[in-house]
């Protein structure tokens, strides 16, 4: 018999007031942004997996592939006993992950921690079934706020895949790097998933495919605001925008206005001017380079352990030990 247990740090009011929080500030900065968190309602986690078979979409299958030569590897040189995955919401990369540690004999719990209660429950009935004896303690909470409330003890090794980290802005993502070291003990580990910096001509079309997938994941966002702020966004004024910022070497995508309009937002009492061609960040997606992730590991207080890449070089996978 396998022992399930469920924390809930984060309830729906928390996140409706997170939400509120952010919509206030974006919508009244100069120049307006909305953080990436927001377009991850049930539609538009929906849109994301559609975005992932894309064929200009590169980062998931890539990282897949990556995960699947060298998870042995990981699990061997890694050791842990229990294995934290943030953002758990891929069922696929778990499975890999928990059966390699499982082959590599030193598994003995999961810890998976999402924001979506909903989606933790389902994946939790589904690995107690197909993990008998396996431990499962599931966290739900914002893993850029919420570690300190992981269960301590064993030996723990912190699963960060997918590139998320990416999403972070560069202050946002050094003091999550903060927090994932201050909540380990030394010894235990990160395991992160980074993408790398390619020629713009690839990268570009995975953030602006032909089909339009990731133009409508974009714009879902302002359906969030509308559903759940009573907001009157019309979604089709507004164009996708994906580009490549070479300084800050990250992709951006944003929102423009196709013409002057005025939007409210009932349940903030906040009314917002947008000039005609006005664009709004929805998204930063950083990309890295091998010593930049070396580097930002190291200024957090790990040690890289070991890397590995896929021979196009467009993923990285980090092992990396708290010091
Ligand atoms: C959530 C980090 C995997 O930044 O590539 C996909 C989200 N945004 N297309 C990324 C995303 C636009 C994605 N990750």
């Amino acid at each position: 018999m396998s022992t399930a247990l469920l924390d809930v740090h984060l309830t729906e009011a928390d996140a409706d007031a997170a939400l509120r929080a952010d919509a206030r500030a974006g919508l009244t900065a100069e120049p307006k942004e909305l953080p990436p968190k927001w377009f991850y309602d049930a539609r538009g986690s929906e849109l994301f997996e559609k975005i992932t078979e894309l064929p200009e979409y590169f980062p998931t299958r890539t990282e897949r592939a990556l995960l699947l030569d060298s998870v042995d590897e990981i699990a061997s040189a890694s050791g842990a006993d229990t294995v934290v995955e943030l953002g758990s919401g891929s069922s696929y990369k778990t499975r890999v992950l928990l059966d390699a540690f499982t082959r590599a004999g030193t598994l003995r719990r999961y810890v998976p921690q999402d924001v979506s209660e909903s989606a933790l429950r389902g994946a939790m009935d589904a690995l107690e079934e197909e993990y008998p004896d396996l431990e499962l303690h599931g966290v739900v909470g914002d893993f850029t706020h919420d570690l300190d409330r992981l269960p301590k003890g064993g030996r723990r090794l912190i699963a960060f895949l997918g590139g998320t980290i990416g999403n972070l802005l560069p202050d946002e993502r050094d003091r999550f790097l903060a927090h994932v070291r201050s909540v380990l003990e030394p010894g235990e580990q990160l395991l992160l998933g980074t993408g790398l910096v390619i020629d713009p001509t690839v990268l570009v079309p995975a953030y602006d495919d032909a089909a339009g997938v990731t133009a409508e994941f974009n714009r879902n966002v302002l359906r969030v605001l509308n559903r759940e702020l009573g907001a009157d966004f019309d979604e089709e004024a507004f164009a996708h925008v994906a580009v490549w910022d070479a300084e800050n070497e990250w992709i951006e995508m944003r929102l423009r206005a196709e013409r002057a309009m005025s939007v409210t937002v009932a349940e903030l009492g906040l009314t917002v001017p947008f000039a005609a061609g006005e664009e709004m960040r929805t998204e930063v997606s950083a990309k890295f380079r091998p010593d930049g992730v070396r580097e930002m590991l190291t200024e957090a207080g790990f040690e890289l352990n070991r890397w590995w890449t896929d021979p196009e070089q467009r993923f990285g996978l980090s092992l990396a030990t708290a010091v």
